[in-house]
């Protein structure tokens, strides 16, 4: 019998749903197996499951973080005695004689099988014209102001869309800061908190004109793009202006398919990007399509206004210039491009690391067109979907 004077809930386990329960164990040499009831099988590492304890001698109740080390082990240990009690798995450990118990939901949705990692992996919604004609997010401001469930909803659909559109917001200059603090934190950049676009004299950058927009990413000048860009309709009644909407992930995706020398240019040579006004001068270096680990596209890289000269071996030179054009010319097909005319009470929140976003050019002469913007970060997105999935 396992007992332990540390308390084992400091992990919070409430939102971990005890979905199937644990009907066997198997002692291997250095990992636990796990027969669930639903035939799955769960490995798990003896090292793992000892740097996992979640009792509070190992995670601080306060903080929830961990205070043991898993180097405090010896890399083989091993459990004197390891037993289920009823839908928890106890464990004795050798040497020590320390005792952990784990929760079966908390189990279940860690177990790192290839089968449960590759259910977990989260997956892009990636869409054409057409897909997103079809089914563009679009939620209601005082909706989605006043229900949490409704924040939610929007949310994840923005995190896995990359898009969304809520309608009939109030027009107050300023409004959109209250949106964001919705979701969180404001990414301040130099541009402001909020930025105000429309044509000014002194423009220290296109959208600061009337000029058109070719497809981009704001900020590619930075180290770490503003995740989540928020365009705030105030008034659009002057010629043209219209926005063009392409999803980087599609168009990336339809190039490793079709044009993969062009995608692995792309994903590998740097390009540089640059910036620079009287007080500030930011410069990148870093490829146009962003891979992670496994290889999955993460992030999109893109503004043809803001490069510096191409700085890559003598002969990648052609390969790079073949593949970005490529790459432009794919932006510039119709059925890649979602067209919208923003009218006054719209609000456009897209994931600037993957949504490339254009306007035409426009003419004041018939009326006036002034949007407010800002950002937040996908760190803020995702912590929020979190928070509200605890309760919701
Ligand atoms: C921007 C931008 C689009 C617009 O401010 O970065 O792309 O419609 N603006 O003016
Ligand atoms: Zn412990
Ligand atoms: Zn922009």
């Amino acid at each position: 019998m396992i007992e332990n004077n540390a308390t084992f809930e400091t992990a919070g386990y409430s939102h971990y749903a005890v979905s199937h329960r644990p009907q066997r164990i198997d002692i291997g040499a250095e990992s636990l197996g796990l027969v669930w009831d639903d035939g799955h099988v769960s490995e798990f590492h003896y090292l793992w499951l000892r740097d996992n304890c979640p009792c509070s001698d190992c995670v601080s109740s306060l903080t929830r973080e961990q205070l043991f080390e898993i180097c405090d082990a010896p890399l083989s240990i091993r459990p004197l005695e390891a037993q289920l009690r009823g839908d928890y798995l106890e464990i004795l450990w050798k040497g020590d004689g320390h005792r952990s118990r784990f929760h079966p939901g908390w189990l279940r949705s860690h177990c790192y099988s290839d089968q449960a990692r590759a259910a977990r992996q989260w997956q892009p919604a990636i869409w054409d014209r057409a897909a997103i004609e079809a089914s563009l997010p679009r939620y209601e401001y005082a909706d989605m102001m006043q229900h949490d469930a409704i924040l939610l909803r929007w949310l994840r659909k923005l995190r896995d869309s990359g898009i969304s559109l809520l309608h009939n917001s109030d027009t107050t200059p300023g409004t959109l800061q209250r949106v964001a603090q919705r979701i969180s934190f404001v990414r301040e950049t130099n541009f402001g908190t909020l930025f105000d676009v429309r044509s000014k004299p002194d423009a220290n950058t296109a959208a600061y004109t009337t000029l058109r927009l070719p497809l981009h990413t704001d900020l590619p000048t930075r180290e770490l793009q503003p995740g989540l860009q928020f365009l705030h309709c105030l008034e659009n009644d002057a010629t043209g202006g219209e926005s063009i909407l392409v999803d980087g992930f599609c168009i990336a995706q339809y190039m490793r398919e079709q044009h993969p020398d062009d995608f692995d240019a792309l994903s590998s040579l740097p390009m540089d990007f640059y910036n620079k006004d009287r007080n500030s001068d930011y410069r990148f270096r870093g490829p146009a399509i962003v891979l992670d680990g496994q290889g999955a596209v993460s992030e999109i890289r893109f503004a043809n206004f803001l490069r510096g000269p191409l700085d890559v071996p003598p002969d990648q030179v052609v390969r790079h210039y073949r593949a970005y054009r490529t790459f432009i010319s794919l932006t510039r097909e119709a059925r890649f491009q979602f067209e919208y005319r923003l009218v006054p009470g719209d609000l456009l929140v897209f994931d600037n690391r993957r949504v490339l976003h254009a306007r035409r050019a426009f003419d004041l002469q018939q009326g006036q067109r002034h949007l407010q913007g800002c950002y937040v970060d996908r760190d803020e997105l995702l912590s929020r979907i979190r928070v509200l999935e605890r309760s919701l």
